[in-house]
């Protein structure tokens, strides 16, 4: 850190699940390089992420007299980043930021990107800025104390990147999706599993940083995976769990728009197909379903811009689903949920 000439004060941020294991080894090799630390610790999950929480750390950092070339430094999942990312951000208009992310979602995907968000009780990541953290330290080591569906969860990001940008990284998913998911793999494995899908982030993202074009292809699975995790109340679902769903009706959808081979297609949904069941979770509501999708920030012109699969490694954009297909992708992903009630 200190070759980023980051000399001022740290404040880690973190939560109750990683301080033991993760937050306070940062904290004292910190402290051990000569820096003057403060650590905060919030509750862990998505409900950390409020104005509220980031009122209280912008609190801590004034009450603490931090200034613009102190740093901030979240260790710990996409929430924790999320949060602290803004906070930093905002805070002085902007001080230093070193993401340590601890979870798979957040190496291959919240850490990178520059996006950072807080939720409002009106709708998840509404309020938030792009902001650059000056750097990313990512220890594969961390994932040792993830919970299996945590690293489930993360595993869907890199499939994902692997189907709209990577045909290498799908075949190797393909021998040992299982092995990743129940975490059996050596550390050396990850570096290259984690290193190759943080690649595809960084080059889509690095052609289009403000989301008006290519980026748009990330959001692969993610239109309808973000109206079931809405319509379902965040929580009965991890976020990989939604998206899931969302690339298989994605898939599904490619296929009947004739943009796909169906080979690549079969590929992609057995390869889908291999995720563990999220737990049972009642259907919500086709209308509700809409509603969410309706409300989509990423939509142009009150269309929903759909990303299709043209092939392995391969995605497109077509700006809005005709002749019934949009109703047809809802029914679809619904129906993954169970039994309609
Ligand atoms: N900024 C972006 O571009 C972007 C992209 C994708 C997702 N996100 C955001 O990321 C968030 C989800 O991130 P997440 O899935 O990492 O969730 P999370 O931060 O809630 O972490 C998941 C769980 O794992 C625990 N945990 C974290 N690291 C651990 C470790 N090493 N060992 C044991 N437990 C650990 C956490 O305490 C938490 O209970 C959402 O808020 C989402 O909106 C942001
Ligand atoms: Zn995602």
């Amino acid at each position: 850190m200190k070759a980023l000439w980051l000399t001022g004060r740290i404040c880690v941020v973190t939560d109750a699940n990683v301080l033991p294991r993760w937050g306070w080894p940062a904290v004292e090799s910190l402290r051990a390089a000569g820096f003057e630390v403060t650590a905060v610790e919030l509750p862990a999950g998505e409900a950390s992420k409020t104005l509220q929480r980031a009122e209280a750390l912008y609190g801590h950092l004034i009450a603490n007299h931090f200034g613009r070339h102190d740093a901030v430094v979240p260790v710990g999942g996409g929430v924790i980043g999320d949060l602290a990312g803004f906070v930093a951000a905002t805070y002085h208009r902007g001080m230093a930021l070193v993401h340590v992310p601890t979870t798979l979602l957040a190496q291959v995907d919240s850490s990178i990107g520059g996006k950072v968000a807080i939720d409002h009780p009106l709708g998840k990541n509404l309020i938030g800025a792009f902001y650059a953290p000056h750097l990313v330290l990512c220890d594969v080591a961390a994932l040792e104390t993830l919970p299996a569906r945590d690293r489930w969860s993360g595993l869907a990001e890199v499939v994902k990147g692997a189907l709209i940008a990577d045909s290498e990284l799908f075949l190797r998913l393909e021998n040992e999706l299982e092995q990743l998911g129940n975490g059996t793999l050596s550390q050396a494995d990850w570096v290259e599993v984690i290193g190759r899908a943080v690649r595809i982030k960084v080059d889509i993202v690095s052609e289009d940083e403000e989301e008006d074009g290519r980026r748009v292809v990330l959001n692969f699975g993610h239109t309808l995976g973000h109206a079931l995790e809405a319509a379902a109340g965040y929580g009965p679902l991890t976020h990989g769990e939604a998206i899931v769903i969302g690339m298989r009706t994605a898939v599904e959808v490619s296929l009947r728009l004739h943009l796909c081979p169906p080979a690549d297609a079969s590929r992609a949904q057995a390869l889908l197909a291999r995720f563990p069941a999220p737990p049972p979770v009642p259907p919500p509501d086709a209308a509700v379903v809409r509603a969410a999708l309706a409300r989509d920030k990423k939509g142009v012109g009150g269309n929903v811009r759909f990303v299709i699969l043209s092939g392995l490694g391969k995605a497109d954009v077509v700006p809005s689903l005709e002749g019934g297909l949009l109703e047809f992708a809802v029914e679809h992903a619904r129906s993954q949920l169970g039994a309609s009630p």
